[in-house]
């Protein structure tokens, strides 16, 4: 059943095996910043289940303040690296592949949690949203550090032998701060009236990536319109503004945009194309000619009152139609690893739904 989300996919060199990617999802499970046994088998029980590429939850390059969590695996330093080494070969003994998602949240404050990090919060003009002030905005050299700690990352991400590098420009996290006109109010060549202009924090830092991963390498945007403390945000008003934004991106070379919506169904533009019109990462493939990941409530029951039903027949034919190229699918996998194999075999009584109490647990 669902065909089309099983045929494979080829990324650069690397071809994937069916189009379903594991959505990255902090499960602040890693005590000291170290990804554990316990993590490993928890990536390669979903290559068990079927899915065809994982993207790690978010793990933080090696800045001061670059997470808000205590359990927040790093990327960086001999330890957590080892970690890492260790989830890959596991996933890659399953016949897995896989990438780690890279990460700096910015001034975000930790989810349910009091906890502060040692160092300096930056960001890019030390705001946390439009009047909120929090952290410092980042002098000339705290950029260039950065740019520094992504592309030392992602050097890393390759040398493990990952199969792919996701990082994460969305939700209103370090990058996406600079993207936002409330939140970036810098003078010099990192801020600006215009989107493109904006962008230039993101795209001087995926071109040091890219120097550091190779031509090869398959890289990975994720990008959002909504922002942690506002689903309705748009940061992009109109199709144009979409292409300004993201293709500098994709010519500073990135391969893969993953364009986070809360609800895969939802017109990114409705004013232009109309309530069934196409999705973020429809318009995000159209305007750049990337390859597109889509996300947001695959296989999640419906709230009350909403009409979308939980079978994919929109999702397949939207796919079909190559809207979109690869399907990323979060909370459903938490809930159940093997969420992908009892989907090709249509064995939907099977699956165990999820339920919000899953997510302080690493099943
Ligand atoms: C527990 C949890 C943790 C998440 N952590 C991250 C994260 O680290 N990075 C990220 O980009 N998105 C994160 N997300 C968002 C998911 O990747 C995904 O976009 C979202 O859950 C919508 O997909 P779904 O409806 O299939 O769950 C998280 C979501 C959940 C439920």
């Amino acid at each position: 059943m669902f065909h089309s989300l099983f045929q494979p996919c080829r990324l650069k060199s690397l071809t994937l095996e069916n189009r379903i990617v594991m959505a990255p999802m902090t499960r602040t499970f890693a005590p000291g910043g170290v990804p554990t046994r316990e993590i490993a088998d928890y990536y390669r029980r979903r290559v068990e289940g079927g899915v065809g590429l994982i993207i790690s939850e978010g793990a933080v390059v090696d800045r001061p303040a670059a997470r808000n969590h205590p359990g927040i695996p790093l990327f960086h330093g001999t330890q957590a690296l080892d970690g890492w080494g260790q989830v890959i070969a596991e996933v890659h003994r399953a016949g897995g592949k896989m990438g780690p998602q890279i990460w700096h949240v910015g001034p975000e404050p930790g989810y349910r949690t009091e906890w502060m990090p040692d160092g300096k919060i930056e960001s890019p003009s030390g705001l946390l949203e439009q009047g909120r002030p929090r952290g410092s905005a980042m002098t000339e050299e705290d950029i260039a550090d950065t740019i520094a700690a992504f592309a030392s990352a992602a050097a890393s991400a390759r040398a493990l032998g990952f199969d792919v590098l996701e990082i994460h420009g969305a939700h209103g996290y370090l990058i996406d701060k600079f993207f936002q006109p409330e939140t970036n109010l810098r003078t010099d060549r990192y801020g600006g009236e215009s989107l493109k202009q904006r962008s230039r924090f993101a795209a001087e830092l995926i071109r040091s990536v890219r120097h550091a991963v190779g031509p090869d390498f398959p890289l990975i945007l994720r990008v959002s319109q909504w922002k942690s403390g506002d689903f309705d945000y748009r940061l992009a008003r109109t199709p144009q503004e979409l292409g300004d934004w993201l293709m500098p991106l994709v010519e500073a070379g990135v391969d893969v945009l993953h364009c986070s919506q809360r609800r895969f169904w939802e017109a990114a533009f409705p004013e232009v194309d109309g309530e069934r019109g196409l999705n973020l990462a429809g318009w995000a493939k159209k305007t750049t000619g990337a390859t597109t990941i889509t996300v947001g409530s695959v296989g999640i029951r419906p709230e009350p009152g909403c009409e979308h039903r939980l079978d994919l027949t929109g999702l397949c034919r939207r796919l079909d139609r190559e809207e979109f190229d690869l399907v990323a699918v979060g909370r459903a996998i938490l809930s159940d690893p093997g969420w992908p194999m009892k989907l090709r075999a249509g064995d939907l009584d099977a699956v165990t739904s999820f339920d919000p109490a899953h997510v302080a647990t690493l099943a």
